[in-house]
Parts: C-alpha cells; structure tokens; sequence
C-alpha cells in the first residue's frame, strides 16, 4: 500500500513540475552522501577555505543553487541580470545606439548605474529582468555594439524558487 501512494504522489508531482509553476519548495533538511576521489576533496576544502565558508554543506548549497541558476536560463523562465559594459562614448553614434536600445526595451531594464571613468570612457552598469531569451538577446546585442570595449553579463535568479 505505501508504494502505491508513493508512487501516485511522485507522479503528481512531477505532472505539477511540467505545468509551468514552481513544484512545491520543501525546507526540511535533507542528508546525502557524496563520495569522491581524496585529490578532489582535499582541493576543494582549500578553495571553500579561501572563499571563507565555515563548512562543506554551505559551499555545496551554493554550488547546487548556481547550477540552478543557469537551469532557469535553459528553462526560459523569468530572470534577472546585469550587464555591465565599458565604452568609449566619443564614438561616432554609438551612445545614441545604446540609448536607443534602452528605450526600444525599457521594459526589461530595472536600472542602470553611469560612470565617467575618464574623459574618454564610460562605464554602464545596467540591470536587466524577463524572459530568459530575451535578456539574453538585449544582453548580447549591448555587449556586440560596435565601439563597446567590454562587456559582461552576468545572471542572477528572481530568487523565488531558490
Ligand atoms: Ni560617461
């Protein structure tokens, strides 16, 4: 009898997954075991070390959530990002180009933060939110303007099912 149910719940869960909406968050701790060659450990002991965490469930929690993180991209899903770009703004219309670009998506821009880095140089950074694809184009078609020297741009996640 327990399998049966099990097994209904399983599927019900997995149906709800598929539906588009978040399957439901469960909080409860859960243990696992991980085995691995000793190299790798003790290599990764180091780097949690210098990055400062306290112990091994912390820095695997955050391993798991950023690989999480570029599963929403995959997924298309709502995300968030920033794009941040260095550029010379004496180049022949290229900060009409990326004003231009800002207003034709303004909906997907949140912020954005200007700095004059120099007499020459600028530097923009600007916070982007929506569909995963289209966050990336916008990103994409920011960063490949022509006179920008370099861009990056980095994903976040809404945080909802994290
Ligand atoms: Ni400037």
């Amino acid at each position: 009898m327990k399998d049966v149910r099990y097994h209904i719940s399983e599927k019900h869960g997995e149906k709800h997954g598929r539906a588009g909406g978040a399957p439901k968050k469960s909080d409860e701790l859960q243990r696992f075991g991980v085995s691995m060659e000793g190299y790798l450990l003790e290599r990764f002991d180091r780097v949690i070390e210098q990055k400062g965490y306290t112990n091994r469930s912390e820095a695997i929690r955050d391993l798991i959530r950023d690989s999480l993180v570029e599963q929403e991209w995959d997924e298309n899903r709502e995300i968030v990002g920033t794009v941040t770009i260095v550029y010379d703004h004496e180049v022949r219309e290229l900060s009409d180009t990326l004003t231009d670009l800002q207003h034709q998506f303004q909906k997907l821009f949140r912020s954005t933060l200007h700095i004059h880095l120099d007499e020459h140089h600028c530097l923009e950074v600007l916070v982007v939110q929506g569909k995963g694809s289209e966050v990336k184009k916008i990103a994409d078609r920011l960063i490949g303007t022509k006179g920008v020297k370099h861009g990056k741009f980095t994903m976040t996640t809404t945080g909802k099912d994290l």
